[in-house]
């Protein structure tokens, strides 16, 4: 997705070897344009995979989220992160352990919207030590349906959680996958190195 990758290039900021701002379009301010071409990446690539529900987490995840859901023409689910007021029956939930953040974090949804009939897409925005990609596989399974794939928006992979979310066996789409950000700047893994 050579409009992503340049984005990163141009806009992304590093902020440490392991850590990539990306603010101006993902994670704060959300470029809609973008949003869209990405929703239609994701929609393309698991077009053969009988998706009825896309699931992500709040917040980052949900623009991509919404824009793949879109493109598939199914419902986004977001899993919070905070206790809902209105979200307190028949609910599921995972704790998920974030490294970067070092907090665990319980994730929930409501049971109501996923069924054991559907076949659910996980989209996240980024893949870094992959905690949250499993803390929705868990979700899925609970609720006795089935994973359909996971898309991720920026891999990082020079963390753990490619390998780790690919050993679950489904299928795992990174639309960027950056391979180091080693002295201030955004490597891409060789494959998407010419941007
Ligand atoms: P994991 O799910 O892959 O295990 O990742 P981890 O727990 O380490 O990440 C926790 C949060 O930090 C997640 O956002 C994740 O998207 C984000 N994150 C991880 N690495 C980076 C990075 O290099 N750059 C940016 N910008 N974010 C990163 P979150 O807390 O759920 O935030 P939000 O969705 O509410 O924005």
């Amino acid at each position: 997705m050579n409009l992503l990758l340049e984005k990163i290039k141009n806009e992304g900021i590093v902020l440490s070897e392991t850590v990539l701002k990306v603010d101006s379009f993902l994670n704060h301010q959300v470029d809609p344009e973008l949003m869209l071409e990405i929703g239609k990446e994701f929609a393309e690539r698991f077009k053969d995979h009988g998706v009825t529900k896309v699931l992500t987490i709040e917040s980052s995840g949900i623009a991509p989220g919404v824009m793949a859901a879109l493109q598939m023409n199914v419902p986004l689910i977001f899993a919070r992160k905070r206790k809902s007021l209105t979200l307190s029956e028949d609910i599921l939930t995972s704790k998920v352990y974030s490294y970067t953040k070092q907090e665990e974090n319980t994730i929930s949804i409501s049971n109501k919207y996923i069924q054991e009939s559907d076949r659910v897409l996980l989209v996240d925005d980024f893949l870094a030590n992959g905690q949250a990609a499993l803390g929705l596989v868990d979700l899925v399974k609970q609720a006795g349906a089935e994973v359909a794939g996971i898309g991720i928006v920026i891999e990082k992979s020079f963390q753990d959680g490619g390998n780790l979310v690919r050993a679950t066996g489904y299928k795992v789409e990174s639309l960027a996958e950056i391979g180091s950000l080693e002295n201030g700047e955004v490597q891409f893994r060789k494959e998407e190195a010419r941007v």
